[in-house]
């Protein structure tokens, strides 16, 4: 079992300023803690000041968002290759993008295929929305994005990305998944994943819990057998509490490795 991997999801929020006013605080706050993975999606602006900044910190950075061409007449536009070395992770799929901006299966794969092929770890976010979950399709959703998400990349590839499973409706809502339903779910992410890809895939690709994850309920996603870390939005706005979490998972890490001893 590997590190557990935290990343905050800014959003749009932050300035630069103040991006790197947090990168200072959260290093004061948290220190050295080797059992964890911090990584920080800024706003796009902030990736290439935060990218020497977080070096000497330990902390890696993810992008919110990338186009999944590399480079030619596309506006306003940031591919994977030109976030490549400043990034080591990009987020895709997440549930403001499927949502607000309309991105389709077809967008998300080839932006898997991108970050892939600019050395980049994908994140790819999937989940169930409130309506879909009334109806019993949790798996049926679950199931077509990872088919629709993944489809151009190959199973030794999908061994060292990232899923995190976010059900829609708890995304910024304050309605966070029961961890039963959560432990549910994971499992069947990586059942999926096996019957797609294979046991090596379902065994390394790592699951991440986001939604509504907060001080008091992170510890809980956090133990759950097959839950690699937390994908975390408004929570990881506010420094204290963001290190809180990462506090946590650290003590966590910590006592599994004792039991694994
Ligand atoms: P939230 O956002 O923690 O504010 O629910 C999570 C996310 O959007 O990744």
């Amino acid at each position: 079992m590997g590190k557990k991997l935290i990343i905050a999801n800014w959003k749009m929020n932050l300035t630069v300023n103040e991006a790197s006013l947090f990168v200072h605080r959260l290093d004061d706050l948290v220190g050295k803690r080797r059992g964890v993975e911090i990584v920080l999606a800024p706003t796009m602006l902030a990736v290439q000041p935060l990218h020497l900044q977080v070096q000497h910190h330990h902390f890696n950075l993810a992008a919110q968002n990338f186009y999944w061409r590399d480079h030619g007449a596309y506006t306003g536009e940031v591919s994977a290759s030109q976030l490549r070395g400043l990034v080591q992770y990009g987020l895709v799929g997440h549930s403001e993008r499927r949502h607000v901006f309309g991105e389709r299966s077809k967008d998300i794969r080839s932006k898997v295929q991108a970050a892939v092929r600019n050395g980049i770890t994908p994140v790819l976010c999937i989940g169930e929305t409130a309506s879909e979950r009334a109806d019993g399709e949790t798996a049926d959703a679950i199931h077509d994005q990872l088919i629709g998400g993944l489809a151009n990349i190959t199973s030794v590839e999908v061994e060292h990305i990232v899923v995190a499973y976010e059900p829609v409706w708890a995304i910024g809502t304050g309605k966070f998944a029961a961890p039963r339903d959560v432990s549910r779910a994971v499992k069947l992410i990586r059942k999926q994943i096996k019957q797609l890809f294979g046991a090596l895939a379902a065994k390394h690709v790592r699951v991440l819990y986001g939604g509504s994850v907060n001080v008091d309920n992170a510890s809980a996603y956090l133990q759950i057998d097959g839950v690699d870390g937390l994908l975390i939005g408004d929570t990881s706005l506010d420094v204290r509490a963001f290190a809180e979490i990462i506090k946590k998972a650290d003590v966590i890490d910590k006592a599994v490795a004792r039991k694994a001893a």
